[in-house]
């Protein structure tokens, strides 16, 4: 009986997503599947766009950012109706294996598909990095390398005008974006859940940093403060002048980093051969130096949402 397995990018694309279907697709192929790639993740699935992938399918992929499979949010990928519509789609071309990149909702999603008999694997792809289980993520380097980047523009400008640049980082749940990117541009202050929000400390420190610097630079994570709120306090109770800059979706964008190409093709691979080992309903986990194979559950069990404990002192630096 011929093998086929399917493969999927869900929720916020993530740079390296592209190379990560790559290795599924080649592997799949050593290894004697058929391979199928779904469109805009689980609203494609349950839209029956399915189509077989070749060894082609996936060429001249790699060094582009974003997802050539297209991405989606499906928050109905939890009612009875449209799992059994998507794994109606997939019986239908004989499909009882499926790749899923993406994040917690992604996984989520092949739990529930799991159920119905269909065998998955999934693949760590956010820039947010907040996946139990893993220490790294498919995009999250690329994404930092974009953020210092914008950083150490802002701070050009910061510096000639003796400014205080305060920037709202990704990470809706989890600060490694934020933490990883003040120690890299040696912020004077980060804002995450694991620092808090103190007012008047952050107050205290753009003053003290004002004394002996001509700029100052404040990297605040979403879902923390509306940072014009944080503008206004900083101009009014610092003497440094401020400026706001959310840097939004562009940290989703850009060649993959050559760190996260090689992440996304080594998963990819290692995904393949877990099925081929008889496993499904865990993910591909990246812990220490190795690659393991880990259980959906753990990797669900609690959202990474803290920032490893080595990173957090980033104040006595500056
Ligand atoms: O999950 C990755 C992420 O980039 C978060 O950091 C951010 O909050 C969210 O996606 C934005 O999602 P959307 O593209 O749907 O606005």
């Amino acid at each position: 009986m011929v093998k086929k397995v399917a493969v999927l990018t869900s929720g916020g694309d993530a740079p390296g997503m592209n190379a990560a279907i790559r290795a599924v697709v080649r592997t799949g192929l050593y290894y004697g599947y058929e391979v199928y790639g779904i469109a805009d993740g689980y609203k494609g699935l349950y839209e029956g766009r399915i189509e077989r992938m070749h060894r082609s399918s996936v060429s001249e992929k790699m060094n582009h950012g974003g997802t050539f499979l297209g991405t989606a949010r499906l928050k109905r990928f939890t009612e009875k109706e449209v799992l059994e519509a998507s794994f109606d789609n997939l019986k239908e071309l004989g499909i009882d294996s499926l790749i899923v990149i993406g994040g917690d909702g992604t996984y989520r999603g092949a739990v529930d598909l799991s159920k119905y008999g269909v065998k998955c694997i999934g693949i760590p792809g956010t820039i947010d990095n907040d996946i139990a289980g893993t220490d790294y993520t498919i995009g999250f380097d690329t994404a930092l390398n974009t953020v210092i980047e914008a950083v150490d523009k802002l701070r050009d400008t910061s510096n000639s005008h003796k400014r205080c640049s305060i920037i709202e980082v990704m990470g809706r749940n989890c600060g490694a974006i934020a933490m990883w990117t003040g120690i890299a541009v040696g912020a004077e202050v980060v804002i995450t859940k694991e620092t808090g929000l103190d007012i008047d400390a952050i107050v205290e420190n753009i003053s003290e940093a004002a004394k002996f610097k001509r700029h100052s630079i404040m990297i605040v994570a979403e879902n923390m403060i509306k940072i014009d709120e944080l503008e206004k306090i900083i101009n009014e109770r610092t003497p440094f002048d401020s400026r706001a800059t959310i840097l939004g979706h562009v940290q989703r964008g850009g060649k993959p980093s050559a760190r996260d190409r090689v992440l996304a093709s080594t998963m990819g691979v290692k995904a393949i051969e877990a099925l081929e080992q008889g496993l499904s309903g865990c993910c591909v986990c990246e812990i220490g130096k190795k690659l393991e194979i880990v259980p959906f559950e753990v990797a669900l069990k609690d959202r990474r949402s803290d920032v490893d404990e080595k990173y957090r002192n980033f104040k006595i630096l500056w």
